[in-house]
C-alpha cells in the first residue's frame, strides 16, 4: 500500500515511528532522488530525540545524540561500489546505535544487515503530496 502524504503529515509520522522504536533498529529507506527519504528520516530522528540532523552532507555515516544512544544515518548513494559498504563496522552500528536508517540501501548491496523494515518513498502526480510504502 502506498499512502499519500503532504510534507507535514509524512514528518509527524516519522516522528510517531521514532518514539515508538525499539533499541538498536534498523531500517531502510529506498526512492528516487527528492522522493523524501531524507526528510522522513530526520523526523524520525527527532522522534528519537535528536535535537538538530545537521551534519554535514557529504559525510557516509551522520551520527546523531539521541536520548538513549546514538543514531546513526547512512547516506549509501555516497557509496560507489557495493565493495565499499565492507569497510563499514556494521557490528559496531548494531551494536552502538539507538536506530540505523540506512538511506539508498540498495548500494551497499549484500553487506546491508537484515532491516527491521524497509520503506520506499515514492514521487507522486500531486507533488506536494509523496507515497509512503511499506516494502
Ligand atoms: N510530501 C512531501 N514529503 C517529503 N518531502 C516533500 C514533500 N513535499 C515536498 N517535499 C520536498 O521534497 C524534498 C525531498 O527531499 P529529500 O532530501 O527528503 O529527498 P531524498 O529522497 O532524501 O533525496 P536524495 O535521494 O537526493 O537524498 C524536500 O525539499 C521536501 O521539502
Ligand atoms: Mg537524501
Amino acid at each position: 500500500m502506498i499512502r499519500p502524504l503532504t510534507q507535514a503529515e509524512l514528518e509527524a509520522e516519522g516522528v510517531a515511528l521514532g518514539r515508538s522504536l525499539p533499541p538498536g533498529t534498523l531500517l531502510t529507506f529506498e526512492g528516487e532522488l527528492g522522493a523524501g527519504k531524507t526528510t522522513f528520516i530526520k523526523a524520525i530522528a527527532r522522534g528519537l530525540g535528536v535535537a538538530a540532523a545537521t551534519s554535514p552532507t557529504y559525510a557516509l555515516v551522520h551520527r546523531y545524540r539521541a536520548r538513549r544512544g546514538p543514531v546513526f544515518h547512512l547516506d549509501c548513494f555516497r557509496l560507489r561500489a557495493p565493495d565499499e559498504a565492507a569497510d563499514l563496522d556494521w557490528e559496531g552500528l548494531l551494536g552502538e546505535g539507538d536506530a540505523i536508517l540506512v538511506e539508498w540501501p540498495e548500494r551497499a548491496g549484500a553487506w546491508l544487515p537484515q532491516p527491521a523494515r524497509r520503506f520506499r518513498l515514492h514521487h507522486l502526480p500531486d507533488a506536494d503530496r509523496r507515497g509512503l510504502e511499506i516494502v
